[in-house]
């Protein structure tokens, strides 16, 4: 299935020049900040003068208002940190990101214990342009560096029975104060998917960002990027991926069912017990500006529908 790079995002917000600029300039740099040299970076060459990603995409679909770095930095849900927004870009820099083990495990013929560097040699990143939605109401659209779930999957070779992907993110009470002090969550941070969920090709692990590597804030060194369900889907800073025949529990399924479902696919028509999912605030966009109007599946319908055909969408949260 060809999945274009900006898949479901329109010409009508038009991508900031000044943006693309700096992006440029930071892909230049890519091969070195990422890994230490050893990864290459695919679209760097397709990123042309006029600052546009040239490639699979269609023209139609080029551009997008990209939120700008210094709002998807600063504007953050990250709750081992902190339950409000603006302090864990701050307080996340005591994390410790090297070095860093992702295992992969469970229901699969070949385990897997492998560092980022092992991650970026076997998987090289690529740049994919997706739309974020929190469901809080925010959204964002953000240049991620990554590489499709499926590729390590494959690697690690799911048995039959093996139905659903456990993902967990790591514990460290000594650089995150919520896992020492609050019990409103339980910790570690887990998340989970059916296992064709997270074979399909919109389903990415990301290591990176504006053409650099995560900052801790936003999930490094590597988080999830599942842009088709709310965000808190796409849990960050993970330590193991496990295949399992029974869905996982996961973390805030397991403290609200009712408030956040187990699917969390983006639908403007099912709101959520407590607020409308009808509309959503682009993160940089004043409070005062009019709302963006949230789409199905976070605009990724064409692609994600066929997972879910035969169930009821108002199921899903
Ligand atoms: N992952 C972990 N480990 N801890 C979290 O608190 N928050 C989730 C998700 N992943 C969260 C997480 C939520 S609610 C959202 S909306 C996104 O991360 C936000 O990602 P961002 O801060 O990079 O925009």
């Amino acid at each position: 299935m060809l999945i274009k790079t900006q898949i479901g995002l329109r010409s009508s917000e038009v991508t900031d020049e000044a943006v693309w600029l700096e992006r440029r300039d930071s892909l230049r740099v890519i091969g070195g900040i990422l890994a230490m040299g050893v990864v290459g970076h695919s679209h760097a060459g397709a990123v042309d003068q006029a600052g546009s990603v040239a490639g699979q995409n269609g023209p139609a679909d080029l551009s997008e208002r990209l939120t700008p770095l210094r709002d998807v930095a600063n504007y953050n849900n990250y709750y081992e940190f902190s339950f409000y927004k603006t302090p864990p870009s701050e307080l996340a820099r005591a994390m410790q990101i090297e070095p860093w083990v992702l295992e992969v495990s469970g229901l699969v013929e070949n385990p897997l214990t492998l560092s980022i560097d092992d991650l970026l040699r076997l998987f090289p990143p690529e740049e994919q342009i997706r739309r974020l939605r929190c469901v809080e109401g925010w959204s964002a659209v953000v240049p991620w560096l990554g590489f499709p779930l499926f590729q390590l999957l494959k690697k690690a070779s799911p048995l039959s029975f093996g139905k659903f992907v456990k993902f967990t993110s790591v514990m460290q009470p000594e650089t995150m104060p919520n896992q020492r002090d609050q019990k409103m969550l339980p910790w570690p941070y887990v998340e989970g998917l059916r296992l064709d969920e997270a074979m399909h090709p919109l389903a990415m692990l990301s290591v990176g960002m504006y053409g650099k590597r995560l900052l801790n804030q936003n999930g490094a060194p590597i988080r999830l990027v599942i842009p088709w369900k709310y965000g808190f889907k796409s849990i960050k800073a993970i330590v193991k991926i496990e295949v399992t025949d029974k869905p996982p529990l996961t973390s805030w399924n397991e403290v609200a069912p009712k408030d956040y479902g187990f699917y969390a696919n983006v639908n403007p028509a099912v709101p959520h017990p407590r607020w409308s999912q009808a509309t959503e605030r682009p993160l940089g966009s004043s409070f005062y500006s009019p709302r963006r109007k949230t789409e199905l599946f976070n605009g990724y319908a064409e692609e994600v529908t066929h997972l879910y055909s035969g169930m009821d969408l108002r199921q899903f949260f």
